[in-house]
């Protein structure tokens, strides 16, 4: 029986009770109708810890309370909520994630099956070994397995990958199916800024109300709703030309948005289905699809520029702009079936229309820095393009096209839909978009975050909010843990720096920063050697590589500016298989305690649960990415005086994952009982998931020093002096 999930991420305090879904049922079935859970037929329905069994609770009028305690909360579990729970919690914070609807992923989730696209513009900035452009991190980790565990492509089983991360991460307490409703916020005197205390979220089906009180907040609900209520600062609408001096901004200021949409979904049934509208639908003619093209290869998943705003608003009118929504995609879907110009359409039915509006704009909080156009790409016309700024507190990084939509949207046929302004390079979203102003410690993720909205047009897409809340998470953990109010973040450069070196550690990838964590004892390796490797005039994959801190390519075209990145492949390929990659240190190391690795998914592809078809064949959907190191040891070597042997420490097989982290000090501990040392560590590699030889971006080798989050940094009289490498050598 499946144990009901019940993570106890917080402090459960002045509460209670907590009942497992089911326990009801199962129990009623079992004839406990009294209650009563001492039947031994009972013993296999097991609570977990921190819970208890139900009281003699009376279910009388109003709302349970439950009241958390933790170190970060986010709000909201759409892609940028999601990632930011996670980061926080895998950085050592105790965590919260609240979120309205049942699912996790926003409109990545089977409520709404939009595919998550980001900085790759779908495999568009994609050059084998040259521009991969594609998301690293926790976005990563979850396609990367829902590739793997959905062959089939249902979307709710996209839902349910990333509900495993949440049953899987001890440190973070989900609850979902409630929405925030409202926040206790103190007004401090001297920092300009409310303090976020707590916020209420309230299931409703449950009757129960929880009050979350924590240090850090995230406010990653889409439309600000936390932010609204600390009085944060915001927007809605276009910023005028002059505001920001952006060249791609409206002559004037207003206050349209971009459009909500509805997508739906199409499958052929093998015979004639026919369609009838209900006369409140929409009527469309062709004329209307000038700018709005309906493309006969999709007409499984449609289409984004189903979109309404004007002359609504996309907060307040969210039901009425559901129901012109409605209307337009049974329009467009009876010119599709009956108006003759789509006989291919003649088996198809639809099978499944959004209910829910997928929005894309509304508030628009105002951060300690406004990122505008300026940031990215000043003067569209200006050859070569000038680099973007690469902000000293970079944490993420995106490469959308500055998507400017037409407000009006399918009320204005006449008129293209958007206006698509293509970025030349990647470019870096700093922390201080990710901090609210006047709120000393709520910070931001998502399209919501401290944006022009030019700049919006971009940020947006889900793939780079997934990014942008790794790093939000990121630094709420540490802020949190070091009891630093986010808003002080100009005063902590190294604490700054700490974040971005976490972030890279947990790979994430910041443009023109290496890894330089002072407790990698890889980056101290005497030599790197491998058994082969592929190297010649045009082409760099030396066994070096694993350590230069850069794990992929990005000097192609499309990638980052010539003056932000390393060149080359920054991986070690091997010629043939097996293969094997050996650290060697001069002073031996007594404390391996942890050996991190970072494997080849082909991020110059795309990859993304689509339910569109066209695009299938751009990706390798459905198994392990062929890139991948599939079956791999790590094996030691002690320090001179034992014997000569490899030793193995662990073997994997199956792997598909990118970033894979081994606690070994267990296995170091029988290895080396003595402390003898090892003077090399090498990973030997048997098999990929399909290429033939071994891709490998970068090994870390940690001592127990190493297993805690955010490293130090090093102060200028105690920054050891870095050996230079040997070159390389087979
Ligand atoms: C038609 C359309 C097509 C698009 N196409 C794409 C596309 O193909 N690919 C792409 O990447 N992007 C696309 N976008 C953009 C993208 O959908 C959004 O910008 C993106 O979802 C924003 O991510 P987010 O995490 O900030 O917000 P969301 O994904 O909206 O997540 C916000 C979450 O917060 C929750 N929430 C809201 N209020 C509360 C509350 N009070 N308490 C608790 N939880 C709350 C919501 O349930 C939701 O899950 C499209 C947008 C539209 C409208
Ligand atoms: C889709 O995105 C919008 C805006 O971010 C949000 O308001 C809405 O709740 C999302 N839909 C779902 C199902 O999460
Ligand atoms: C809000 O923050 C901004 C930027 O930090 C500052 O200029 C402004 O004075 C603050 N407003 C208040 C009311 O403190
Ligand atoms: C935008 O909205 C604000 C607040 O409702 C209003 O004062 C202003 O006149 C509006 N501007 C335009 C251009 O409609
Ligand atoms: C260099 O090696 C790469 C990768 O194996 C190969 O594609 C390329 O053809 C080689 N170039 C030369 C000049 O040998």
């Amino acid at each position: 029986m499946m144990r009901a999930s019940y993570r106890q991420g917080c402090a459960l305090s002045a509460f209670i009770v907590v009942i497992v879904c089911g326990l009801l049922g199962l129990s009623a079935a079992a004839g406990f109708a009294d209650g009563s859970y001492s039947s031994p037929e009972a013993t296999h329905l097991v609570l977990h810890e921190g819970e208890e069994a139900r009281p003699d609770d009376d279910v009388g009028a109003g709302l349970q309370d439950r009241v958390l305690e933790c170190d970060v909360v986010v709000v909201g579990g759409g892609s940028a909520g999601t990632s930011a729970a996670l980061a926080a919690a895998r950085s050592g914070a105790k965590t919260v994630l609240i979120q309205s609807r049942g699912v996790l992923g926003g409109n990545a989730s089977s409520e709404s099956k939009l595919h998550m696209v980001g900085a790759d513009k779908e495999g568009g900035r994609g050059h084998l070994m040259k521009t991969e452009a594609r998301e690293g991190g926790i976005v990563e980790e979850y396609t990367v397995r829902n590739s793997v565990e959905n062959p089939q492509r249902s979307v709710e089983l996209h839902d349910l990958t990333l509900y495993k991360l949440f049953r899987e991460e001890p440190n973070v307490q989900l609850i979902l199916n409630a929405p925030m409703v409202s926040a206790v916020k103190e007004w401090e005197e001297g920092s300009g800024g409310w303090v976020v205390k707590q916020v209420t979220a309230e299931n409703q089906e449950a009757q129960v109300r929880y009050i979350v009180k924590g240090k850090v907040f995230i406010d990653a609900t889409g439309d600000g709703r936390l932010g609204a209520e600390a009085h944060v600062p915001y927007i809605i609408g276009r910023e005028s030309r002059s505001h920001f001096g952006e060249s791609l901004a409206e002559a004037r200021s207003d206050n349209e948005t971009e459009g909500s949409s509805f997508a739906f979904t199409s499958r052929d049934y093998g015979r004639p289905m026919t369609f009838t509208a209900p006369e409140w639908a929409m009527k469309f003619t062709s004329s209307d699809f000038k700018y709005r093209p309906i493309h006969s290869d999709i007409l499984d998943y449609g289409y984004w520029w189903i979109e309404v705003a004007w002359p609504y608003s996309t907060i307040r009118d969210n039901e009425a702009i559901r129901d012109r929504l409605l209307e337009a995609v049974l329009g467009i879907w009876d010119y599709i079936k009956n108006s003759g110009n789509f006989p291919e359409a003649e088996n198809l039915a639809l099978d499944w229309i959004e209910w829910w509006p997928c929005k894309r704009e509304g508030r628009r909080f105002r951060g300690l820095y406004i990122m505008t156009q300026n940031d990215i790409l000043p003067d569209p016309k200006q050859k070569p393009p000038p680099a973007p700024m690469l902000f000293d507190d970079r944490v993420s990084y995106g490469g959308w096209n500055l998507d400017l939509h037409n407000p009006k949207g399918i009320f204005d046929t006449s008129r293209p839909a958007f206006a698509s302004h293509r970025l030349p390079y990647l470019y870096s979203t700093p922390l201080r978009s990710l901090i609210a102003q006047n709120a000393t410690n709520l910070m931001l993720a998502g399209r919501l975050a401290s944006f022009s909205h030019v700049v919006f047009g971009s940020q947006r897409v889900m793939k780079t909010a997934a990014a942008m809340g790794q790093a939000s998470g990121t630094g709420a953990a540490y802020f949190a843990l070091h009891g630093i109010p986010p808003a002080d973040v100009g005063g902590h450069p190294d604490g700054v720096w700490s974040i971005q070196q976490q972030l890279l550690r947990d790979d994430q990838y910041i443009i023109g920063m290496y890894n330089q964590d002072p407790r990698d004892h890889a980056l101290r390796a005497a030599a790197v050697k491998a058994s082969s490797f592929v190297a010649n005039e045009t082409f760099d994959g030396r066994p070096q590589l694993v350590v230069s801190g850069q794990t992929r390519a990005v000097h192609g075209y499309g990638g980052a500016a010539p003056s932000q990145r390393k060149e080359g492949v920054q991986r070690w390929v091997s010629e043939a298989l097996p293969a094997w990659i050996a650290l060697e240190w001069t002073t031996p190391i007594t404390d391996i305690a942890q050996v991190e690795l970072v494997f080849d998914t082909g991020m110059h592809r795309t990859l993304m649960l689509s339910m569109m078809l066209r695009d299938q064949h751009k990706m390798v959907w459905g198994r392990p990415q062929p890139e991948t190191v599939r079956d791999y040891s790590i094996e030691a070597r002690l320090a001179a005086g034992a014997d000569d042997q490899w030793r193995q420490v662990i073997t994997v097989q199956g792997n598909f994952q990118r970033k894979r982290r081994h606690n070994v000090a267990r296995q170091m501990a029988q290895i080396d009982p003595q402390k003898v040392g090892v003077e090399s560590l090498r990973l030997v590699v048997s098999a990929t998931n399909g290429i033939p030889h071994a891709h490998v971006f970068e090994i870390r080798v940690y001592g127990k020093d190493g297993l805690t989050p955010f490293p130090a940094k090093p102060q200028p009289q105690q920054q050891r002096p870095r050996r230079e490498t040997k070159l390389w050598m087979r």
